[in-house]
């Protein structure tokens, strides 16, 4: 891709000041990976401290911390933090400022997996009940829905106690926000579906009470798919009709994806396609908001997130597997001999397998030992169930079982 005169090096490396006055270092984005690293009790760990510690030595301009629940009852997996009145803060503060640190930003991401919360912890609900094949849920009463936005607000008000100095609200991927804007979940009749302004309701009162929480100075981002690239769900009209509607709200970042866990689907993480996925979305984005967009989604050269930024489709590019492969990469991509990550290539394709196998590589990373291991799909597969069964005794034990 061309980048016209300028130097993607400096494309890159330009700084790039959000609303509410922060100021981030450069382009770059670690975007949000569930680094399954929490203790199994929500608490973070020493690994998660030094993995993030790590990626900001490497010379990201933001970090975002995949699945920081806003509650214990909805978990994507039992390795997620949870932002509750008991967390261990002085935990919460080092990862904080380990992230932080040589001027790079952390933000948790504020998840609820609602219909997708983890059933072995969970007792999974969604905007509407649902009984399909791979998929059962209850549904939330309103009197459970008018109470999400205290739920996001408090949690937010945690994360900028602790240190942290913005939140990205997860309205992507079929986790409960998602969920909304989807039909394929949201089969609601009332104020909070049908229409695309009703199924975007929750997400507005969810932002205004977080930004009344956290007041003008800390950044709030939010994640919403170009769509569910799935019949019957969010379409990119919908998506950019959200787009539109949120941009009325006060909020700092937009971050573009795309896909969603409803059964059947890939996700964003286990697709093999060349080549960025959503910057064309982003280009019509750009023309219903004024807030800064990031995109993420197949970014693997350098050339490629310069030409997104350059073409003034996003001002921000995020970088999920390619900050696994090479946890250095900005410090690489900020330099003048710029060096792409080489990606691994597998034999097989088994379903989850790349999802675990970068989600294994995370816990490698933090203990310094990416270069010594090698695993296949499988193993990496049985590596991470394995590890999620032991902590969802942990989680069983901290927080009750489920409906208790
Ligand atoms: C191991 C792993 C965990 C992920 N966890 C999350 C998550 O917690 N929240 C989220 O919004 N996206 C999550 N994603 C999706 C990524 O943020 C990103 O959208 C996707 O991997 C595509 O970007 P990439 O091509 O740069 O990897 C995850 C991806 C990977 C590989």
């Amino acid at each position: 891709m061309e980048t016209g005169e300028r130097d993607p090096l400096e494309i890159l490396a330009s700084p790039l000041g959000l609303p509410c006055g922060l100021r981030l270092e450069n382009r770059l984005v670690k975007a949000a990976m569930s680094d399954s690293l929490g203790d199994g009790a929500g608490q973070p760990t020493e690994d998660q401290i030094e993995l993030y510690q790590r990626w900001a030595r490497g010379g990201v301009g933001l970090s975002v911390i995949g699945e920081v629940q806003v509650e214990s009852r909805y978990p994507e997996k039992p390795g997620n933090l949870v932002l509750r009145t008991d967390r261990d803060h002085a935990m919460f503060q080092r990862l904080a400022s380990g992230g932080a640190e040589g001027g790079s930003r952390i933000w948790p991401q504020l998840g609820h997996a609602g219909a997708l919360a983890h059933a072995p912890i969970s007792q999974p609900a969604g905007p509407s009940a649902l009984d399909v094949e791979g998929l059962r849920c209850a549904g939330l009463s309103v009197d459970e829905i008018k109470a999400l936005p205290r739920i996001y607000a408090d949690a937010a008000d945690r994360a900028k106690a602790d240190g942290f100095t913005g939140v990205q609200v997860h309205a992507g991927h079929g986790f409960l926000l998602s969920q909304f804007l989807s039909p394929l979940f949201n089969r609601r009749s009332d104020g909070y579906g049908g229409s695309i302004e009703a199924r975007c309701r929750i997400i507005i009162e969810i932002v205004r009470q977080v930004r009344a929480a956290v007041g003008s100075d800390f950044a709030i981002g939010l994640r919403i798919n170009s769509s569910d690239q799935l019949e019957g769900g969010l379409t990119e009209d919908d998506s950019l009709a959200a787009i539109e509607l949120l941009s009325n709200e006060s909020i700092d970042l937009v971050d573009i994806s795309g896909g969603t866990y409803f059964p059947g689907a890939p996700s964003s993480s286990d697709r093999r396609s060349s080549g960025p996925y959503f910057v064309d979305f982003a280009r019509r984005a750009r023309q219903v908001t004024q807030v800064p967009l990031m995109v993420t989604g197949g970014f693997k050269t350098r050339s490629d997130a310069a030409a997104a930024v350059a073409s003034g489709a996003a001002d921000l590019v995020g970088l999920a597997r390619a900050l696994v492969v090479d946890p250095e990469l900005p410090s690489h991509w900020l330099a003048h001999d710029a060096v792409d990550p080489t990606f691994p290539r597998f034999a097989s394709n088994p379903l989850g397998g790349v999802t675990a196998w970068y989600t294994m590589r995370l816990t490698d990373i933090a203990r310094h030992h990416e270069r010594d291991v090698e695993r296949s799909l499988e193993d990496a597969i049985n590596e991470y169930d394995d590890r999620d069964d032991h902590r969802v005794s942990a989680w069983k034990r901290s927080f009750g079982r489920p409906g208790e």
